[in-house]
């Protein structure tokens, strides 16, 4: 369990957390009508369906369903828990959350990741501080770095450091400063021989810490620096729950405004490549740190651009072996370009001997479309041989299948066919064969996954609290649990229709239906538990009712404080607009004293009008605003569902032509919602007492004054439904006032 952080402090976190400012960190966002939409972070796509809506302050994937408050977002994204989350928020927001030195206990009790990246954080400091604080830091590390040609700020931004030549240095200083063992030896940082001696990994290297796209520092890479046969030229950190090599590119977090500028992402291989290429001033250079692409990374690149440079030194052995995996970036839709440096030279030596501008137009001048650049490769000394050949334009159209582009295949099988000179038909047939088989293998693929989720998903499960769980073997009048179970589920649609207006509208005024009766403050929530109270009803889907309670409790804890303060923000508001509204007449006025009073009345009106309006918006977003980042994950889910749902608006013109929205049918629809779900448990009730006189009656010798009984209910719920049917078509028919 992480640290607390006071209702103030989450409070301040969540108002100031700007939804459309949280995914642009993370998905590159275009303006479409009132919403924000991009590719979706949590899954495959070339087509965007992840929309963001900033009015309602959440995001949604249309296609794959995740998204939700800027909490939620940034759990899945970063695989945060909730306190987590609002640490990272309270961070891009600069909101100070008042942390203490961690006593040990408190050590022992964060999250392992938290932890683990606490630490990791420490050391990169420390590796910092050795480069420049210490004698052998700068006589050794530093006057590597500069022998290198990298100034001081690429080694600010890039956090280089110096791990000292000693045993245990790092170990040393993090015990001291209260970090644990275990964590030292979880991320890597340290290991245990088998004597059980604890000693750091990284003695006598420059460091390369290895930051997440949103900049944890996840890892190091430690490079050694003299030419030694008999140690490996760098030592990286191991696996981890935080580290997966697979899924990070080393630089991103540094790159990724400059790939959302520029559109366009330029892949190296090395720490060093990136670092100099950043110094001669292209900063959207991220580096697959020497291992084969991943989908993961590929994905990553996708957030943000479509555009994709391969920067390769023209060593030929390397590039042949690397050609295969530049499919995946095809695969993924993206537009892949090829850049060969000339002969010796490798990104970084080229951007150390290179100005800048002479970089930029060798890469403008140079890069070369993918499948061309393949195809002039491979071709390369298959000129007289015939299975070379044959080979060499297989792969070439194994290339052109994955591209998800008609238009782009056709295009490139037709240029193919020029430079390969072959018939457009045969390698289309080819392709299409390629294609099929590709299909298959994804059809494949998907099946598996169907067939994981369905194991997963157990809805029984769900649906229960576990008191309602427990097997219950009283008289006849006490529902079993199947029925139970029946009942909970029949019941879900017209709790969640309760509940969706309870959560989207929160503390709106109802107005006329709460005119008449003890409707607590006249909110919706009032309106709503009033209602349930008057009947001693529960919701009876578990996480409909946590969430009407957490609904239920801001509203009587929180919401008169809150409000209070929102007055007094509008009064100050309405005062500055007035002082405005007066020197505009003041200015404008042509007439005599009748105008101007005029002019006033009319400011006046629109005064308070503009009040009114912003008082129900602010009544309206007070709840949900608050629930879609609640802690309690069901809660959380459940209310982000009823905001975003995309309600159809059942147009209703009136004789005014005005559409109304479902705000102005607000009392009519929450009525009759709360009217229907009454409705709905009496159906359930007569469902179960009808099986009672059932089961009573076909007795030996019934119990007739208990039979009797449970006629005079069924009697009884029969007259109540009626009653309901009548309220509600009256309701229905009775225009609004
Ligand atoms: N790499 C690694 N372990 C190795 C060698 C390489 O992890 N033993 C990774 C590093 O991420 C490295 C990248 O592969 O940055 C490219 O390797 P290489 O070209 O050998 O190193 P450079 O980064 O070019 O390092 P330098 O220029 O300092 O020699
Ligand atoms: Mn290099």
């Amino acid at each position: 369990m992480a640290k607390r952080i006071d209702r103030e402090t989450v409070q301040r976190i969540i108002d100031a957390a700007d939804i459309v400012e949280v995914v642009s960190d993370f998905v590159t966002l275009k303006r479409r009508g009132a919403n924000y939409i991009g590719l979706c972070p949590f899954h495959n796509e070339r087509t965007p369906s992840f929309s963001v809506s900033k009015a309602k302050g959440i995001c949604k994937c249309f296609s794959c369903g995740k998204g939700g408050s800027p909490v939620n977002f940034i759990m899945e994204i970063e695989q945060l828990t909730y306190y987590e989350a609002l640490r990272y928020l309270a961070r891009k927001y600069g909101i100070e959350i008042q942390e203490r030195e961690l006593t040990a206990e408190e050590q022992e009790a964060e999250t392992a990741r938290e932890s683990m990246l606490a630490v990791n954080e420490f050391a990169m400091n420390h590796f910092a501080r050795n480069l420049t604080e210490t004698q052998a830091g700068r006589d050794i590390g530093l006057a590597y770095f500069r022998e290198r040609g990298i100034n001081d700020a690429m080694i600010k931004r890039f956090d280089l450091g110096y791990a000292l030549d000693e045993r245990d240095d790092l170990l040393r200083t993090a015990l001291e400063a209260g970090y644990n063992e275990k964590y030292l030896i979880d991320t890597g940082l340290c290991s245990k021989n088998d004597q059980g001696r604890v000693f750091d990994r990284f003695r006598g290297r420059v460091i390369y810490p290895i930051r997440s796209l949103s900049g944890k520092v996840v890892a190091f890479g430690g490079r050694i620096l003299r030419n030694d046969k008999n140690l490996a030229k760098y030592v990286n950190s191991p696996e981890s729950i935080i580290y997966s090599k697979r899924a990070e590119l080393y630089g991103l977090h540094q790159a990724r405004q400059a790939i959302n500028k520029k559109d366009k992402c330029i892949l190296v291989e090395g720490y060093m490549d990136v670092i100099s290429m950043h110094q001669s001033g292209i900063e959207n250079v991220v580096a697959s740190s020497g291992t084969s692409l991943t989908e993961r990374q590929v994905n990553l690149i996708h957030r943000f651009t479509e555009n994709v440079t391969v920067i390769y030194d023209s060593d030929a052995a390397g590039i042949k072996a690397s050609l295969r995996g530049i499919d995946m970036l095809l695969a993924e839709g993206l537009n892949v370009k090829v850049l060969l440096l000339p002969e010796g030279d490798d990104p970084d030596s080229f951007a150390q001997s290179h100005s800048s501008s002479e970089v930029e137009t060798y890469i403008s001048g140079n890069e070369t479309d993918f499948i061309r650049f393949k195809t002039r490769i491979l071709l390369e000394g298959a000129e007289g041989d015939p299975i070379a050949r044959s080979r060499a334009i297989t792969e070439i159209v194994r290339s052109i299948a994955v591209i998800p582009s008609e238009i782009q295949r056709t295009v490139y099988v037709q240029e193919c066919s020029r430079m390969l000179d072959i018939d457009e038909g045969v390698l289309s047939a080819q392709m299409v064969k390629f294609m099929a088989e590709n299909a298959r293998k994804s059809r494949e693929d998907h099946q598996r996954e169907r067939e994981r989720a369905a194991l997963d998903a157990d809805p029984d499960t769900a649906l229960i609290t576990p008191e309602q769980a427990q097997p219950n073997q009283q008289a006849a009048s006490t529902p079993t649990r199947t029925e139970q179970l029946d009942d909970t589920r029949f019941l879900r649609n017209y709790e969640l229709q309760v509940l969706k207006y309870a959560v989207k509208y929160g503390m709106v005024l109802l107005g006329d239906i709460t005119d008449d009766s003890e409707f607590g403050d006249g909110s919706v929530i009032a309106y709503v538990a009033s209602e349930l109270a008057i009947d001693d009803l529960t919701f009876s889907n578990s996480d409909i009712a946590d969430t009407f309670a957490a609904a239920k409790h801001l509203a009587d804890e929180n919401w008169a404080a809150d409000y209070a303060m929102q007055r007094a923000h509008a009064a100050q508001a309405t005062a500055t607009r007035r002082a405005e509204g007066h020197q505009k007449i003041r200015e404008n006025a042509t007439g005599g004293m009748a105008e101007i009073g005029r002019m006033e009345k009319e400011l006046e009106e629109r005064l308070a009008s503009m009040e009114l309006a912003e008082d129900d918006e602010y009544r309206s977003a007070y709840i949900a605003r608050t629930l879609v980042n609640d802690p309690d994950d069901r809660v959380r889910v459940l209310a982000t569902e009823l905001v975003a749902e995309k309600y159809v608006l059942s147009k209703i013109h009136t004789k005014y032509a005005r559409v109304e929205t479902e705000r102005d049918r607000l009392p009519e629809l929450m009525t009759r919602a709360v009217y229907e779900l009454k409705d709905a448990i009496l159906t359930c009730r007569a469902r179960k007492l009808r099986n009672d006189i059932k089961t009573l009656s076909i007795q030996q010798q019934p119990d007739m004054a208990q039979l009797r009984e449970l006629m005079e209910q069924a009697i009884e719920i029969d007259r109540l439904k009626g009653e309901f049917a009548k309220a509600l078509g009256d309701r229905i028919i009775s225009p609004r006032k």
